[in-house]
């Protein structure tokens, strides 16, 4: 028998679109939203159901963070016993089984000596939480100077006043200007449409960008530098792949100079480069790894920060016995119900191999051909891929940016197949248990919406 879904009532009475006055969304453009709306019910596997009951093929798992698909039994049912037998433990100066069950998991799969995890709520957070990490850590042995940070143009470490100020998205910084960090600098970004178009996987020019940390270091000196951060690919400002050998050139700047690496892994944590974390796919090891996101399945907000072993001893080391050492947290940090997640999540990836499934199977190879497939589209001005990541970059209208990515997007929805756009930026994350038949009808889909878009 064909059993109803709990939520097809509300997909057949259109009961979710009561009134929309009271919620401000987030990152919406909210008056036009409200005017049309695109509201989502149900989801299942590589399946998102629409309100009025259509089937959307999720290119973006979620918002970067559903990797395993859409409702997994093992990670539902986790979360389900462990609201049924302990609902919430106060997370300072005590403790629940699950929350260190969940940080030992994650130190499994994480590189190097970065075996050390720090819960928190959200990519956000992780981001704050690490910059607070490098800053106790520098001041614990005795070099409480260094208070620069540096972050990248065009990079997106979420919305916390750290995270604007070492971001580097305009947009995200305009209106908060006067309330930033003091103490940051920029990197420029590796973006370069001539020398990198329609590169695959990782560009060839570009490495020497990295150099420009030399000048930064020049300007500030190493003594008050505290760390740079950056994404190893920059996600939300349109899958900027970085030029092959520039990570490495970063690493080995900071060696030379002593400053820390920090990666932000929000979104090539957990598989989507077809290893743990991108810092094991590229090859370059960095002093701290932020995540989020896909740590559990994005089924309940979790973040996580790894954070090399010596640096934590150091801090905890420096202060009197008894005394807490590092003077931060949150309510939430390592909540029963996302620990449980989480570790749910960390076994169900690992029964399937889905962090190693892409580059495995050979996905990333048919990802590749399949976007670049889409060149001779109209509109295309460029694609770019790594992993299952994947991106396609638009010609503006004349009337103004962001303009044809969103109808792209709007027609993709209405044709079934949930993309995401960032102004004329076309950007595709799906989830990593994806069939090459899934492939193959987002790109179909979007080679049709680009053919209908003015
Ligand atoms: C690289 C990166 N850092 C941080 C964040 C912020 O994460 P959150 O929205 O969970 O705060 C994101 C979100 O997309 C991200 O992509």
């Amino acid at each position: 028998m064909n059993q109803r879904h709990p939520l097809s009532e509300v997909a057949e009475t259109g009961a979710g679109r009561g009134a929309m006055q009271a919620l401000w969304m987030p990152f919406t453009a909210n008056r036009s939203f409200k005017n049309t709306p695109r509201l989502l019910v149900a989801a299942q596997g590589m399946h998102y159901r629409s309100d009025d009951g259509r089937s959307i093929l999720d290119g973006t798992a979620g918002l970067w963070c559903v990797n395993a698909g859409h409702g997994r039994e093992p990670i539902t049912r986790a979360i389900q016993e462990q609201a049924a037998r302990m609902d919430y433990a106060p997370s300072f100066q005590m403790g629940h089984p699950l929350e260190f069950e969940a940080a030992e998991a994650l130190a499994r799969i994480a590189p190097g000596r970065l075996k050390r995890v720090f819960f928190t709520n959200s990519g956000s957070e992780s981001v704050d939480t690490a910059l607070k990490i490098v800053l106790a850590y520098h001041r614990a042995r005795g070099q409480g100077q260094r208070n620069v940070f540096i972050g990248r143009e065009r990079g997106y470490h979420g919305v916390g006043f750290g995270g604007i100020s070492v971001g580097g998205i305009a947009g995200n910084r305009k209106v908060f200007h006067g309330a930033m960090l003091p103490n940051v600098d920029h990197l420029p970004h590796t973006h370069d449409l001539e020398r990198q178009g329609f590169a695959r996987g990782q560009p060839a020019w570009g490495a020497h960008l990295a150099d420009e940390l030399e000048r930064l270091v020049q300007l500030h000196d190493a003594s008050n530098i505290a760390a740079v951060i950056v994404e190893p690919v920059a996600g939300s400002t349109g899958v900027l792949v970085p030029p092959q050998g520039y990570l490495q050139r970063l690493r080995a700047i900071c060696d030379k100079h002593g400053l820390l690496l920090v990666f932000d892994e929000v979104i090539t944590g957990y598989g989507r480069l077809g290893a743990p974390f991108a810092a094991q796919a590229l090859g370059v090891l960095p002093d701290l790894i932020v995540s989020a996101k896909a740590v559990n399945n994005g089924t309940v907000p979790l973040g996580a920060v790894f954070v090399r072993d010596d640096l934590v001893d150091t801090v905890l080391e420096a202060a009197a016995d008894g005394a807490i050492e590092f003077a931060h947290g949150y309510t939430y940090s390592g909540h029963p119900l996302a620990a449980a997640a989480t570790l749910a999540t960390q076994q169900l990836y690992a029964d399937e191999g889905l962090l190693e499934r892409v580059r495995r199977d050979g996905l990333d190879a048919y990802w590749e051909q399949a976007l670049h497939s889409l060149r001779d589209s109209p509109h295309v001005r460029d694609i770019r891929n790594i992993g299952l990541m994947g991106a396609v970059e638009l010609h503006p209208r004349p009337e103004g940016a962001g303009l044809r990515g969103h109808e792209v997007f709007t027609r993709c929805f209405e044709m079934g197949a949930l993309v995401r756009c960032t102004a004329d930026t076309i950007a595709l994350s799906p989830p990593l248990i994806i069939e090459r038949a899934h492939i193959d009808q987002l790109t179909e889909t979007l080679r049709h919406a680009l053919r209908d878009t003015r």
